[in-house]
Order: structure tokens, then sequence, then C-alpha cells
């Protein structure tokens, strides 16, 4: 896995630095809720990072309940502490995008913002296809390499 993100001070450098404006936050929202083919989706964000997208979703997407996944440690102990939601369940680092613990769960909608780039294999987690692998049909997965602020 990348390990670039497992450092308390990079992890407490990214949550300031991607500070984002909640008009344009809410925008981001929306557009991934468009998505969700149905109401109250159950989601899974693979590499969630410090959690600004997994709170927001809890937040502005009614019903949703949301399993946030990330390899760092660092940048789970900012989201626990700076985005923390009662809908949102942000698991241990174990959790990588190549093998979402997710067995028998099935999510209507898998958000993976600004990650693929930081997996070493991509092939392999083409392969394990992880994100299709924990949806159901119906089900649609999000991947985005960059997000604007505005
Ligand atoms: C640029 S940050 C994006 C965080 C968040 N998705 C966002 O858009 O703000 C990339 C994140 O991917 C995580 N990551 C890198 N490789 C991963 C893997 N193999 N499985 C799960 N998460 C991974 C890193 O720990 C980091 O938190």
């Amino acid at each position: 896995m990348s390990r670039v993100y497992d450092d308390e001070q990079l992890a407490g450098a990214y949550e300031r630095g991607n500070e984002m404006p909640e008009a344009s936050l809410q925008a981001w929202v929306e557009l991934i809720a468009a998505y969700a083919q149905r109401s109250s989706p159950s989601i899974v964000e693979i590499g969630s990072g410090t959690g600004v997208f997994s709170a927001a979703m809890a937040r502005w997407i009614e019903g949703s309940e949301v399993m946030a996944v990330d390899a760092s440690e660092a940048m789970l102990s900012e989201a626990r502490r700076h985005h923390p939601h009662p809908a949102v369940q942000y698991l241990s680092a174990e959790a990588e995008a190549e093998a979402v613990p997710a067995a028998g769960s099935v999510f209507d909608l898998a958000l993976m913002s600004r990650v693929i780039h930081h997996i070493p294999d991509r092939a392999r987690a083409a392969r394990e296809r992880a994100m299709l692998r924990t949806c159901g049909s119906g089900s649609r997965g999000g991947c985005a390499k960059g997000v604007p602020s505005r």
C-alpha cells in the first residue's frame, strides 16, 4: 500500500489545507447524491482521508449511512477528531482499497476521491474491483482524480 499519508504531521496539514467553502462541499455532495438510486443510501468511501466527504455525505444525504475506509491511521485519526458524525463509521487502517472489509455488506454508492493514483498495484485493485465487489446490482461507484474547490 501507499504509506505516504501515514504521517501525523502530513495528515494534520492535509486536513487544514483541504478546507472547502461550505457551498462548494454541498455542491459536491449534491453531485454525488445524484448517483444514488435509493433514498437513505448506504455508502462506502474508500480512501476517505480526513473524512471531509464522508461527513458531508452523512450530513446532506438524508438517511445515509457511511462506511469510511482508509489505509492511514493518521488520516483516520484526523477524521474522527474533525469530522465525526453519528452516521459515519470510520474503520481501522487495516482496511485498504484492495481488500475492503465488507463481506456481506452491499452498498448503494461507493466513492473514491483523489485515491486511485496512490494505489501502487492498480491492476490488482482493478482485478479485485473493491468498489464494484462491495456494491450490489443497481449500485453506483464514482472515482474522482481531483476535486477543485470552486
Ligand atoms: C489525497 S487523499 C484523499 C482523501 C479524501 N478522499 C479526499 O478526497 O479528501 C488520499 C487518501 O487515500 C488513502 N489511501 C492510499 N492508498 C490507499 C489504499 N490502498 N487503500 C485505502 N486508502 C488508501 C490515503 O491514506 C489518503 O488518506
